[in-house]
């Protein structure tokens, strides 16, 4: 395929498919008791201006399919003293949720706030207010993904907690 768009230098470590490993944590909303999830993440490019991304979620004893979300990440465009490190994320959610948020790259190392939710008419309550994520290269070469929100009822808190490793290493 193409190569990837120059924008996308400070994202490259994020390309290829990820696995869980071990399981993802999920905690939260309270009285819930914590559980586990397998999830599978992938991010591809296509020449444009932007990676492509999924994140599929599933059962770690069944493999039936839970949450899934697809969306791209965009950096913003160059200006000056601006590499491209303002990125923002675009995001769908089976539960019918949508995200616009936005944040920086610092290395390897990408941080997503967001500023912008919708959802359907029909989701279900409490609603999601506000979506955090760090995604971040660890040292050993691994993945890991943190995702905090904030619903009407409750403030901004981790949910959850996932160290994927690429795929065939
Ligand atoms: C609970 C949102 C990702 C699994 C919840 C709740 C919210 C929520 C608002 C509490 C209310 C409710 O049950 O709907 C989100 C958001 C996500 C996300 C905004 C992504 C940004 C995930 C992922 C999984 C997951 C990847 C993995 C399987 C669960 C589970 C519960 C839950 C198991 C416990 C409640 C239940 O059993 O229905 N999530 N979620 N969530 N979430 Fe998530």
């Amino acid at each position: 395929g193409p190569p990837p768009h120059a924008s996308l230098r400070g994202l490259l470590w994020l390309l290829g498919v990820w696995e869980s490993q071990p399981a993802g944590e999920g905690l939260y909303p309270p009285g819930v008791a914590p559980f586990s999830f397998r999830e599978t993440a992938t991010f591809t490019h296509t020449g444009q201006p932007l990676l492509e991304y999924t994140f599929y979620a599933s059962h770690v004893e069944s493999g039936r399919p839970m949450h899934r979300e697809t969306g791209f990440l965009k950096p913003a465009p160059a200006e000056a003293n601006n590499h491209h490190n303002r990125i923002a994320i675009i995001n769908a959610q089976n539960t019918g949720l949508v995200e616009v948020g936005e944040g920086q790259v610092d290395g390897e190392s990408l941080t997503v706030t967001s500023h912008t939710l919708g959802r359907t008419t029909f989701n279900k309550q409490p609603h999601v207010t506000q979506i955090q994520r760090i995604l971040r290269l660890t040292a050993q070469g691994e993945l890991e993904h943190v995702v905090s929100m904030a619903t009407e009822t409750s403030p901004l808190q981790q949910h959850l907690h996932t160290t994927y490793r690429r795929r065939g290493n």
